[in-house]
């Protein structure tokens, strides 16, 4: 067997599909700084959480305060405190990091929001598939 007759040490990347069941949002309806409410997901208990982004950094988290286990927002996809350089709790005024999701003023300060693994793909924020999205049987 010659050196061409070897099959490639590995296959080239292949381009995933993309699970549209799974996609947030595209990238490019995600202002900068800016945030998006969603859902995902069937059954009783869809997932509900937020995106945000602020420059290079954009991260996802359930919408749920750790304070009292209200939404964090009242208005559709209102999420940042003025100026967009953290995230605020409606309810109780909590300030929370945008990249770590930790409160760092307001009644739950030291706590922190559920961070959701996501990533960008073909355009879209997608959240990670090992988050499970239907109810548990
Ligand atoms: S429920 Fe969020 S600050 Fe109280």
């Amino acid at each position: 067997m010659t050196r061409h007759d070897q099959p490639p040490a590995h296959e080239p990347d292949r381009p995933r599909d993309l699970d549209l069941t799974r996609v947030i949002c595209p990238l490019a309806e995600l202002d900068d700084p800016g945030a998006r409410g969603f859902t995902l997901g069937e059954g009783e208990w869809p997932l509900k959480g937020f995106v945000v982004r602020r420059g290079a950094v954009i991260r996802a988290y359930v919408n749920h305060c750790p304070h009292a286990g209200f939404p964090l927002n009242w208005q559709p996809h209102v999420f940042l405190a003025p100026g967009g350089q953290l995230i605020r709790c409606i309810m109780h005024g909590a300030l929370f990091e945008i990249d770590s999701g930790e409160c760092v003023s307001g009644p739950c300060a030291g706590h922190g929001l559920q961070p959701l693994p996501i990533e960008v793909r073909d355009g879209c924020v997608v959240l990670d598939d090992g988050v499970p999205l239907r109810d548990p049987d």
